[in-house]
């Protein structure tokens, strides 16, 4: 069915993050995010505040997303959430207010899978980006997950490598508070990254078979080293910022990089996309676009706002979903954690 036009309510609330959106088919009217600093003081999301948080943001988030979009509630013809994977408590605050809003106005719903989501962002119509061909393939890498996805269409997605332990995103913010910096600690390890040398530090490397990765090697040895090195100079950490954060922030992306190249080399795919709050990263949006250079790839890589969580990205889901005619019953629920 294609409908001349759809307008779609996203909305996105898996972790701390509460985003409401409007679609005009594939077209983002508005997309908004609530962040919460209530956990940069305790290095890490707290899930009992986030869902109260979630709880108080979710109704003023998506007034605003409606008024930006210039579209009344009665104009919509569905309302897509993210029904997991995601912390229980996040993801049932945006299930039930989806739920409850659709069946206020008498329109369907649909569900859908967060990660799907960070790889299909892709699709959103925009000048600024380009969209993938079939088969491509998807380094998605956020702070709960890290995958290569070989993305066959917009509904088979095929997960051939992971991370067997932390995410990419959790070896960033890891590294981090073990700095003492603020959580999340990905964007500050980027931000000092800029000044400093990559080469200055070495820290462990993995040695996992297949397409598969591990972080948490990384972890220790970056703790093992800081607490040497503090020993002797405790000003070390703060000595040598830039440094740490570029050598760190060089040797993530290498890991990621090294299983990548090994996918897109075995399976033939050269047009290789990156999706997820890392892929926010510019180190490895750099690497990934010397790959063109080097290895002839053609590199698809998100606008900023559709790399961290956002419901533009549950929108553009949504969107081919309804195309598909795949809704959700009413009795969709949500869930931490989900196959594809
Ligand atoms: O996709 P996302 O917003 O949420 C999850 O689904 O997990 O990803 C959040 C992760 C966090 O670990 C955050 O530190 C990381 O993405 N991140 C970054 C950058 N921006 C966000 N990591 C490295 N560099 C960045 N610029
Ligand atoms: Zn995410």
């Amino acid at each position: 069915m294609q409908a001349k036009n759809v307008f779609i309510l996203a909305i996105e609330s898996s972790c701390d993050d509460t985003s409401a959106a409007v679609m005009q088919n594939g077209t983002v009217l508005s997309n908004l995010v609530a962040g919460q600093k209530v956990h940069e003081s305790f290095g890490g999301v707290v899930p009992e505040l986030a869902s109260r948080a979630h709880q108080k943001n979710i109704v003023p988030v998506v007034h605003e997303a409606l008024k930006v979009a210039k579209i009344a509630p009665e104009s919509l013809n569905a309302i897509a959430f993210t029904s997991g994977p995601g912390l229980l408590g996040s993801l049932l605050v945006g299930t039930s207010f989806a739920k409850s809003m659709a069946m206020a106005l008498q329109i369907p719903l649909i569900d859908v899978h967060h990660m799907q989501a960070h790889v299909l962002a892709h699709f959103i119509d925009d000048d600024k980006m380009k969209k993938p061909p079939f088969p491509f393939l998807c380094l998605t890498v956020s702070g709960g997950h890290t995958q290569i996805v070989r993305v066959k269409n917009y509904f088979d997605l095929e997960i051939i490598g992971k991370t067997i332990d932390d995410a990419a995103g959790e070896a960033f913010d890891k590294a981090a508070k073990i700095m003492g910096l603020p959580y999340p600690g990905g964007p500050l390890i980027d931000k000092y990254a800029q000044q400093g040398n990559p080469l200055k530090f070495t820290f462990s490397k993995p040695n996992i078979k297949g397409y598969d990765y591990s972080f948490s090697g990384l972890k220790t040895s970056i703790l093992y080293f800081l607490q040497k090195a503090v020993k002797e100079n405790p000003d070390f950490i703060k000595d040598n910022l830039a440094d740490l954060c570029a050598s760190i922030q060089q040797t993530i992306i290498t890991i990621l990089l090294k299983k990548l190249e090994l996918a897109a080399k075995e399976t033939g795919i050269k047009h290789i996309a990156l999706a997820g709050g890392v892929s926010a990263n510019s180190g490895l949006r750099n690497a990934l676009l010397q790959r063109e250079k080097t290895l002839g790839w053609t590199a698809y890589i998100p606008n900023f706002e559709y790399t961290t969580d956002n419901a533009a990205m549950i929108g553009i889901v949504g969107y081919y979903k309804f195309l598909d005619n795949n809704f959700a019953d009413s009795n969709v629920g949500a869930q931490a954690r989900m196959s594809w």
